[in-house]
């Protein structure tokens, strides 16, 4: 089967100022260093990593929002190009992007009904009356009632605002829709509301979700598949049942150890990472989540470790894991 999208060793440098550096010179910054990931028609591929690590970089590298430094992204089997011409216009009906801010996203000047439907305006699909009947079906579809069409963005909360967005993301009936931290503005109670909705959608319309979120129960809940993400790179990916139950990569295990349990009966122990993330500009050698890691050794300091697969398929990116018992074997330098 053809991938629905497929990143093949995609990255994307920025030249900053670093005034850490002598004679404060310029310095490249890997936000996404060689990522490679295929999602599937209907599927979900879940993001999940610190703040800083590369999430929203790699969505818009996959969407052509962004040119990429290196590597290739297919849509469908086509290349995706960060241009603006009419073979991109016509590519980017199929994948559509949102994210948090709600109002952002919206014009506080027009009504949200004449917002949904405006793709259909722009692409010139349908009369006006069919393009309203089309919005008022995505109203309902989202869980909005029929007079939220004519109400102002400023008029809704943050969760009916959300949902306006995704009326509107799935007007032109994409295949893709990239959805980076969809939730993080909503109060606890929406979130999950909105979740559901996720779900639902992608039921009845068969669209794919490259879901981005801080909150791993969450994309542990929606995901058919998790990458994790540290510095630029991917570190573990495979089954969200596998990786939350069974992470691999010491970093995966602080971000799952660092999950609420909902049972007060059980616990889990907690691992902290120590020190903060290094500085992006100064990654550091080999394995860059050695400096935090527990286990590291001469080896994970000299050599990068490839995401190489286990023999359960499970992909890790760390000298050290073996997949046998969930313990880290110690290798000599
Ligand atoms: N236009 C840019 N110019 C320079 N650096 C950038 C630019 N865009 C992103 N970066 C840097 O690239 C790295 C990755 O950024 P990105 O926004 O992809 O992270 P993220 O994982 O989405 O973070 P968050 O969880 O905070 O949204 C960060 O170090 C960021 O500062
Ligand atoms: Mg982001």
């Amino acid at each position: 089967m053809t991938a629905l999208l497929e990143a093949d060793n995609i990255s994307r440098h920025f030249r900053v100022r670093d005034s850490g550096r002598w004679f404060g010179g310029g310095a490249t910054l890997k936000a996404v260093d060689g990522v490679s990931f295929r999602l599937d028609p209907g599927r979900t591929l879940g993001v999940v990593g610190e703040s800083g690590c590369g999430k929203s970089t790699t969505a818009r590298l996959a969407l052509g929002l962004l040119p990429l430094s290196g590597g290739a992204v297919r849509f469908e089997g086509e290349p995706v190009r960060a241009a603006n011409d009419a073979a991109w216009r016509l590519l980017r009906q199929r994948m559509q992007l949102v994210f948090q801010d709600t109002m952002g996203a919206l014009d506080r000047r027009i009504a949200v009904g004449r917002q949904i439907l405006e793709p259909l305006q722009i692409h010139g699909i349908g009369g006006p009356d069919e393009q309203r009947a089309q919005a008022m079906t995505l109203l309902e579809a989202v869980g909005l009632k029929p007079h939220v069409f004519d109400r102002y963005p400023h008029e809704l909360s943050g969760g009916q605002r959300q949902r306006v967005v995704l009326a509107r993301a799935l007007i032109l009936k994409p295949r893709l829709i990239a959805c980076d931290e969809p939730i993080a503005a909503l109060d606890v109670s929406i979130q999950a509301q909105v979740i559901n909705l996720l779900l639902d959608l992608q039921e009845r319309f068969k669209v794919a979700y490259l879901f981005i979120s801080h909150d791993l129960k969450v994309v542990r809940q929606v995901s058919h598949e998790v990458a994790v993400m540290y510095l630029g790179r991917i570190v573990e990916q495979g089954a969200p049942g596998r990786l939350f139950r069974q992470p691999e990569h010491p970093y995966t295990r602080a971000l799952v150890s660092a999950i609420p349990v909902a049972s007060p009966q059980r616990t889990r122990q907690r691992l902290l990472l120590s020190g903060d993330p290094p500085n992006p500009v100064d990654v550091p050698s080999g394995c860059a989540f050695h400096t935090r890691c527990p286990s590291a050794t001469s080896v994970c300091r000299a050599r990068t470790p490839e995401l190489r697969a286990l023999p359960d398929g499970h992909r890790v990116a760390c000298h050290l894991a073996h997949g046998d018992t969930g313990t880290h074997a110690s290798v000599a330098a």
